[in-house]
């Protein structure tokens, strides 16, 4: 079933008096519970495509649409309360508060969506277990590792139970082993629970294990695999 779909975007910023097209005439759409991972070089428009899916910024031209709606043309409520609770962020620095510790911070988004709170614990204890850092819950960020920290994140953008996650070099700032343990986990998290998943990356190995791969090129899809 089709979860997501982008038609004709185009995304044109303004720098200065001077244009810049991030995105050109792009075009796909995606099925639910499928992984996805974005390649393209540095400026080829991967963070800003993402940015289009997640309902952050709208294309200039083009729609897209999640489960047949039209994201951008939502009543701003509806796509706000969309964007908490169905899509789940994870980023390359991953902004973890640093005065709470990791079981805080996992729960955070619970307790934003106010969610019941033992729900909350019980839910975050479990993700931060599969991951891994069972006896590190209580630690802070700075007492964790760079892997250890995304880990957290990854648990933390998964809380919520959004049906779409999506990352945006989610292991771009760590060693290639520690970026295999972050893939591992979040493919075997997504995948357990049935969630859609899209990956931008600069790491190719990791497209052996997508259901699709976006190749992003100047601000074009250039090559689609599924
Ligand atoms: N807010 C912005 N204002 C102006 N130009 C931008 C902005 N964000 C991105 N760009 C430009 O759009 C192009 C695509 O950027 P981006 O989507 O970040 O690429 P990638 O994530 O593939 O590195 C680049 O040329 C970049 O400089
Ligand atoms: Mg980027």
């Amino acid at each position: 079933m089709e979860i997501l779909r982008v038609e004709n975007a185009t995304k044109t910023y303004s720098l200065e008096g001077e244009e810049i097209k991030a995105l050109r005439d792009v075009s796909f759409s995606l099925d639910a519970g499928d992984i996805t991972v974005i390649l393209g070089p540095s400026g080829s428009g991967k963070s800003t495509l993402l940015s289009l899916l997640g309902g952050l910024s709208s294309p200039s031209e083009g729609k897209v649409f999640c489960k047949g709606r039209s994201l951008y043309e939502l009543p701003v409520d509806e796509l706000s309360h969309l964007r908490n609770k169905a899509f789940g962020f994870i980023f390359q620095f991953h902004l973890l508060m640093p005065e709470l510790t990791a079981l805080e911070n996992v729960i955070l988004p619970g307790q934003i969506g106010r969610r019941e709170f033992e729900e909350c614990r019980e839910r975050a204890e479990k993700l931060l277990k599969h991951v891994g850092l069972g006896e590190r819950m209580n630690h802070k960020p700075g007492e964790l590792s760079g892997g250890e920290q995304q880990r957290v994140a990854v648990c933390r953008a998964l809380m919520n139970e959004p049906e779409i996650i999506m990352a945006d070099e989610p292991t771009g700032n760590l060693d290639t082993k520690t970026a295999e343990g972050i893939h591992d986990v979040l493919w075997d998290l997504c995948q357990k629970e049935g969630r859609t998943l899209i990956v931008v990356t600069h790491y190719e190995p990791l497209a052996k294990r997508a259901d699709h791969i976006l190749t992003l090129n100047a601000g074009q899809v250039v090559k689609k695999r599924s």
